[in-house]
């Protein structure tokens, strides 16, 4: 953990950090994952949203959030205006897949996390939302669940950060998306200059 911190501080651009993970080999998970998935969308955007781990079809095609959980997610940016082909960042807080999608345990988040945070300092956006517990209780060190965070304006690396329900979760229990909805509105309203 304390290499992957040295190596994140060293690099100072979005292609050196990149270049940096593809080389790291102190996570398990990349030994069996097919592609390393760090971001898509337009790095430098306003909004930057970090997600759980890649699933199978991130893992194949070496892009985040391009399943369904991801289809979702872009008309729920949509739906406030945004596009991550134009005005989105999107991440994970992990770069390889576990196998058979199971959860990240907390040695896999620990390991990545300091990139994470070296590309949110390099992206240095105006709002960042935390897709999930996962990225949640890793960027902000707590060991509250999702449920008791979101929806409350934390801070990481000194950026605003809105958790909310991920869109796997919101797949599976469509009437939770009115709270995401919610949350997603706060985030606009922030982005537009309001207050919280
Ligand atoms: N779920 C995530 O958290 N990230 C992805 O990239 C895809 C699905």
């Amino acid at each position: 953990i304390a290499s992957a911190r040295q190596i994140a501080a060293a690099c100072d651009d979005i292609a050196a950090l990149e270049a940096a993970i593809r080389a790291f080999d102190g996570c398990p998970l990349k030994a069996g994952a097919m592609n390393t998935v760090i971001a898509d969308g337009i790095f430098g955007a306003d909004l930057l949203l970090v997600g759980e781990a890649p699933g199978a079809d991130e893992d194949r095609l070496g892009r985040p959030f391009v399943g369904r959980a991801g289809q979702l997610l872009d008309r729920m940016l949509a739906a406030i205006g945004r596009d991550r082909g134009r005005d989105a960042y999107i991440a994970n807080i992990l770069f390889w897949r576990p196998p058979a999608n199971r959860k990240p345990d907390p040695v896999e988040t620990a390991t990545c996390k300091p990139f994470v945070e070296r590309l949110i300092q390099l992206a240095r956006p105006k709002v960042l939302i935390l897709l999930g517990g996962t990225p949640a209780a890793t960027l902000l060190g707590t060991s509250e669940g999702i449920t008791r965070l979101r929806g409350r304006w934390h801070e990481v690396e000194g950026i605003p950060a809105l958790p909310t329900l991920h869109p796997a979760y919101l797949l599976r229990q469509p009437q939770a998306k009115r709270e995401a909805w919610r949350d997603f509105l706060a985030v606009k309203r922030r982005l537009d200059g309001g207050n919280p």
